[in-house]
């Protein structure tokens, strides 16, 4: 697979809808946030229809396939409800993520391994509706062979380990063994034919050595947009977020021709 010159950006606008849900109502609209998000830069928009419906709801993914014209990577779990409400809409791509109901956000990615028999219909079933799929995994090896070995065409690494690590200890020795792992990961998933993803937990400060890993495709965003979309507005914060990952890809490119 060719290295990945441009770094696509997936803006991730679930907490639009959960300040929205904290009041019932229809402000703030998450689809008028995906469309400031295309306007500022957004390569796609990434939405998380959860099986408690805590933040984006059933309507909001009707109305992003409908008045959105960038691809919709709809995160699922892998249910019968997820899977048929994907195959009734038909999102660009479906990104399998795990999901327990008391947890705060996903965390950890899927367990691909043993979760194999769970996954493999899921993941034909959507392919077959023509749906591009991705995997939600740990940077970890095995994961990404299984992902191969359920014909899964994508995987997105899950970024949080590095992320927390920066938050405690920006240039610590944990830091650097987490972005090692992502480092490697990608370079396997591109060894064995994998298109690879990451995101969770990514920051001002935390995407710029991300976004140079040049077989990175895909960055997918959204608590700290949203969160920032507070003090100076979405469009402001997500120019700023396109911008920094421009900078860190162009530069490791240059790096790598030089
Ligand atoms: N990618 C996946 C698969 C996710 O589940 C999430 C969180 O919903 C994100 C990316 C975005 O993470 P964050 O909101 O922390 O930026």
């Amino acid at each position: 697979m060719a290295t990945q010159r441009r770094l696509r950006l997936g803006v991730n606008i679930d907490h639009v809808a959960t300040i929205r849900n904290a009041r019932g109502g229809r402000h703030p609209d998450p689809v008028r946030a995906a469309r400031l998000a295309v306007q500022a830069g957004a390569d796609g928009i990434t939405a998380h229809l959860r099986e408690d419906r805590r933040h984006i709801a059933d309507d909001d993914i009707a109305r992003l396939v409908r008045e959105i014209d960038r691809p919709l990577n709809f995160e699922m779990a892998a249910t019968a409800e997820m899977l048929r409400i994907a195959c009734t809409h038909r999102p660009h791509a479906a990104c399998l993520v795990p999901e327990r109901r008391e947890e705060r956000t996903t965390e950890g990615g899927l367990d691909v391994v043993r979760g194999f028999a769970t996954l493999k219909p899921v993941v034909a079933e959507l392919t077959q509706a023509g749906i591009r799929v991705s995997l939600f995994v740990e940077p970890d090896p095995a994961a990404l062979d299984a992902a191969v070995a359920l014909s899964a065409p994508v995987v997105e690494l899950h970024t949080g380990a590095y992320c927390h690590a920066h938050l405690e200890d920006p240039a610590g020795a944990r830091t650097a063994r987490e972005l090692d792992r992502i480092v490697a990961a990608a370079a396997h998933a591109e060894r064995i034919g994998l298109e690879c993803h990451a995101g969770h937990g990514l920051t001002f400060d935390t995407v710029g050595p991300v976004a140079a890993i040049v077989s990175i495709a895909e960055l997918n965003i959204g608590h700290f947009l949203i969160g920032e979309a507070i003090f100076g507005g979405l469009d402001s914060a997500v120019r700023r977020m396109r911008a920094l990952m421009d900078q860190a890809r162009s530069a490791a490119l240059g790096q790598r021709s030089a």
